[in-house]
């Protein structure tokens, strides 16, 4: 039954690809790079009404997509990708040269990931514009998505006219994105502004008419010039980075001098100048963007002769902050060799299945160190962890994953998690080792003394022999 619907989304899907552009007076976008940025980009554009063909040199994805399959987890993606497919305005190919030649506009949404050596990869993005050059034939604008050093969007025009492209055959804009795993669609839809770097007024304004029906008064879109736009965004990521390092620091302190972390944070976000958002405490930040974006930042700064400490300082005590669930448990368990310890939430943040840079690869990499045997558990996350360390024992519910373990590391707040709470009332209930990174556990709610709760920025108290905190 799947596969017969499979198989007729497939060929619905060629039927439409080959009647691209029938929406009348718009231009055809083409995505290359079917990410998380490039095909929610590619999803929310058909949404607001355009012809998009979304292009990606992986096969296995394009099939999947092309059998109506989204492989990343992504909250309202599917509806409205099944919704544009349907309507004729979105595509998806393999075919990044075709894709290309068929539009008015070309967004490059691919990797630039980060190297040994800190510095961003920008082989994906030259080779995507390998296969774009020969297609400006007629004028094109191309739109930069990717998140890249400064002096990128000067460096592709150089490059592409050094391959013989007419300079009168592109316009380029850099658009940065600002979208969240686990909730890119809304952000996307939402935004809280929109950043068009360009030395085209003509570029910058068809970008920006794209935008046209999400900017209202609270949504202005700012115009700029291409190295403008590229730092604005390696800007953002580092200062939300900065400003999660410099509150884990404070709990920290916290955690010693024994002031309440988390009305420490509340109070402080209530200043307008401060706001409260990127103020939690935890185990560090994670994921393919911030530590990524930090390091690009500071190499990118160092070319041109200027350093950054404070930015260099915030990946440090990120580093150190990553170490510290393991820390805190080996304070209560100081041997865990031959220990059952169960590692809740893999990926990188809760909502999302992507465990790039996750700082429960430091967890289980510091467990593993320590001869410890690993449970691992997450609702959406187990499939990629699995890739990185095959060898663990991965639970498919919560309730196995907590089942005769000694001790339980908490490194994100998939609401699910909160049952642990509960735990206490099962009779089975023993002597267990609870490490909140994350804060969602209410002490108050656990009845047995047999369970000791570690959190990230407490001070440990005893308490009628528990030491637990809230
Ligand atoms: C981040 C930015 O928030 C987006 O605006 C940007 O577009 C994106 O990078 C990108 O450059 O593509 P993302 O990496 O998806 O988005 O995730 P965030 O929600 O920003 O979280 C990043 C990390 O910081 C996670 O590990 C999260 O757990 C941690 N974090 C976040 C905290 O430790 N404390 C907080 O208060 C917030």
């Amino acid at each position: 039954m799947i596969k017969s619907t499979n198989a007729a989304y497939a060929i619905l899907s060629v039927i439409l690809f080959c009647n691209v552009g029938c929406t009348i007076n718009k231009p055809v976008i083409a995505v290359i790079g079917t990410g998380y940025v490039g095909l929610v980009t590619g999803t929310c554009l058909a949404h607001l009404g355009n012809n998009v063909i979304c292009a990606d040199i992986d096969q296995e994805k394009i099939n999947a997509l092309n059998n109506g399959v989204v492989l990343m987890y992504e909250p309202g993606l599917k509806e409205l990708l099944d919704e544009s497919v349907l309507k004729n305005q979105l595509q998806f190919t393999h075919d990044s040269a075709n894709a290309a030649q068929q539009a008015d506009i070309i967004f490059i949404a691919v990797d630039t990931p980060m190297q040994s050596d800190g510095t961003a990869n920008m082989a994906y993005l030259e080779s995507a514009l390998q296969t774009i050059a020969p297609t400006l034939t007629k004028h094109k604008v191309l739109c930069i998505k990717s998140t890249v050093p400064i002096g990128t969007t000067d460096y592709v025009q150089q490059l592409l006219m050094s391959w013989g492209v007419e300079k009168h055959a592109f316009s380029l804009v850099m658009n940065p994105e600002f979208l969240r795993e686990g909730s890119a669609v809304q952000d996307f839809l939402h935004p809280d502004r929109i950043v068009i770097g360009s030395r085209s007024y003509q570029a910058a304004q068809q970008i920006k008419s794209l935008y046209e029906p999400l900017l209202t008064s609270n949504t202005p879109c700012t115009i700029v010039d291409p190295a403008t736009a590229e730092t604005i965004k390696y800007a953002s990521n580092s200062f939300l980075a900065v400003k999660i390092s410099f509150i884990n620091e404070i709990a920290n302190l916290c955690e010693q001098t024994g002031a309440d972390i988390c009305a420490v944070s509340h109070a402080m976000g209530l200043d307008k100048r401060i706001g409260p958002y990127f103020l939690k405490h935890g185990a560090g930040f994670g994921g393919s963007c911030f530590p990524k974006d930090c390091n690009a930042l500071l190499h990118n700064a160092k070319k041109w002769g200027v350093s950054l400490p404070t930015l260099s300082a915030c990946l440090l005590t990120n580093e150190e902050q990553r170490k510290k669930p393991v820390k805190k448990l080996l304070d209560f368990m100081p041997n865990l060799h031959n220990k059952s310890v169960t590692v809740l939430g893999l990926a990188f943040k809760a909502g999302t299945n992507d465990v790039r840079n996750s700082c429960a690869i430091t967890t289980i990499d510091l467990l593993l160190q320590q001869g410890a045997h690993i449970k691992a558990y997450d609702p959406v996350a187990n499939t990629n962890m699995k890739q990185l360390f095959p060898r663990i024992d991965y639970c498919n519910c919560l309730e196995d994953a907590i089942d005769q373990t000694d001790a339980i590391i908490i490194m994100t707040d998939w609401p699910e998690f909160k049952q642990l709470e509960n735990i206490s009332k099962k009779s089975s209930a023993h002597d267990l080792i609870i490490i909140d990174a994350c804060n969602i556990i209410d002490c108050s709610k656990l009845e047995t003394k047999k369970i000791i709760v570690g959190k990230m920025g407490k001070k440990y108290e005893a308490m009628d022999n528990r030491r637990m905190c809230n």
